[in-house]
């Protein structure tokens, strides 16, 4: 436990003080503080205009935090190829995506189609009124909620988007006195997050107004408490379903051991167990969101909302499952995902991330359709990569050999000692001991 400040020390106003004393105050709680000081600096970017980009992002920012940016090669969608970028941590994950993608690139590539990009948001109030009466006006309503928001749906409407429907859901079963007013948009290109939550809170002064105004409503049903405004991060109806097929005889090669048939059947086993058992139901979509995410990091989307969604989503059924599913036909193998992906091309971090915007020019500027089908292609390709290598030669072995540089340079191996060591564990298997005993080894020689 490093020493110096004492750690339950409350900071009032530490946002307002300058970054250089913010680093001071870090840098206070450590024993090293001038090493502390140069490592949080040493990750400034050097640039300070591109620097004040990053500042501005968030709060009390005093460094950058570093996530590898890769690219997966030859993800062929709907016949057309493209680079992906994909920013993550783990070692394998960009190797496993770039090798079902290439193979897939030789067996007719990913077919993709989006269902629907409708997203959704709530205004939740409690109300002690005459249900049938509000019914009976919320037409009504509507008209006006919609006219309150003209100005903020105006620009949306251009773009081909704006407010779908509304609808006015009773939950007093569940809640006393709870309502819902729930709203459905087409947000085209934008996540759309700020613009849903600014219509919902317009929505919601409009609700007010509207009770306390209209003559059919009489004393306390003039009276509304507005809980809360804000949108729904579960979007099953911003729908996008992607898929790989073949012949068993295409799946040949996959595995030393297994005919392309016995391979395809393994395979769809894994896949079930995953959707009848939770906890492997669990990993199985973790590896999909392992490309998934990578891909939302890369374009600047918010990866916490995605997966927030695809969970919920893969629980719809009442138990939670595998988001992607196996489909044995005579001698084809089929394999799909159907996921909700609430992604932006425009607004957001989506332009003022230099990298992100990067990444979206480097897709060939998709719309947002596009860019949800690219990031299922990624989450299908890494989950076929992980259920491929789970049910033939096991996920270690792949895994710890991308690890191996990791294990290095724990113990600051040399350029010398790493070509060394890849060569010598080009056959055989990684791990963190025998990577320590190869190093000691060849220390002591
Ligand atoms: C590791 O990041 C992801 C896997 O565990 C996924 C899986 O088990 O399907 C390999």
């Amino acid at each position: 436990m490093p020493r110096g400040r004492k750690r339950d020390l409350i900071i009032k106003g530490f946002s307002k003080l300058l970054k250089e004393d913010k680093l001071r105050i870090v840098a206070e709680l450590m024993d090293n503080q001038v090493e502390t000081i140069e490592l949080l600096k040493s990750f400034w970017h050097s640039d300070v205009s591109k620097q004040k980009i990053f500042d501005e992002f968030s709060e009390n920012t005093i460094s950058n935090f570093y996530i590898p940016y890769g690219v997966a090669p030859n993800v062929m969608i709907n016949g057309r190829t493209y680079l992906v970028p994909m920013v993550i941590e783990e070692s394998s994950v960009v190797a496993a995506a770039s090798s079902a993608a290439r193979f897939w690139s030789e067996h007719g590539g990913f077919h993709s189609e989006v269902i629907d990009i409708k997203k959704v948001g709530q205004v939740h109030f409690l109300w002690k009124g005459d249900v049938g009466k509000l019914k009976l006006k919320f037409p009504e309503l509507k008209k006006r909620m919609r006219k309150a928001t003209a100005r903020i749906t105006e620009n949306m409407e251009k773009r081909g988007g704006g407010i779908l429907d509304f609808e006015l859901l009773d939950f007093r079963d569940k809640l006393d006195d709870y309502f819902q007013i729930r709203v459905t948009f087409d947000t085209v290109d934008s996540m759309g997050a700020n613009f849903i939550n600014s219509c919902l809170e317009e929505f919601a002064e409009e609700l007010k107004r509207f009770l306390a105004g209209d003559e059919a409503f009489k004393g306390k049903e003039k009276e509304v408490t507005v809980i809360m405004s804000i949108l729904s991060n579960y979007t099953p109806q911003c729908l996008v379903k992607t898929w790989v097929e073949c012949d068993f005889s295409e799946l040949e090669n996959l595995d030393e051991d297994l005919t392309g048939e016995q391979f395809a059947f393994k395979f769809h086993q894994a896949v079930q167990i995953a959707e009848i058992d939770t906890y492997r139901a669990t990993t199985h979509n973790k590896g999909i969101f392992n490309g998934i995410d990578a891909v939302a990091i890369a374009t600047g989307n918010d990866f916490r909302a995605i997966e927030a969604a695809g969970h919920t989503y893969a629980s719809k059924d009442g138990q939670y499952k595998s988001l992607s599913h196996v489909e044995l036909s005579g001698n084809r193998f089929k394999f799909w995902i159907e996921i909700p992906l609430a992604m932006g091309t425009v607004g957001g971090l989506t332009s003022l991330h230099p990298l992100a915007k990067h990444s979206l020019e480097m897709l060939g500027k998709p719309d947002s359709k596009e860019l949800m089908m690219i990031a299922s292609a990624l989450g299908l390709a890494n989950n076929f990569a992980a259920v491929r290598s789970l049910v033939t030669k096991g996920i270690q072995k792949g895994h710890m050999k991308m690890h191996l540089f990791n294990i290095l340079n724990h113990f600051k191996a040399t350029d010398e000692e790493k070509k060394q060591a890849q060569r010598f564990f080009a056959d055989k298997k990684v791990s963190f001991v025998s990577v320590k005993d190869f190093l000691e080894k060849i220390r002591n020689k």
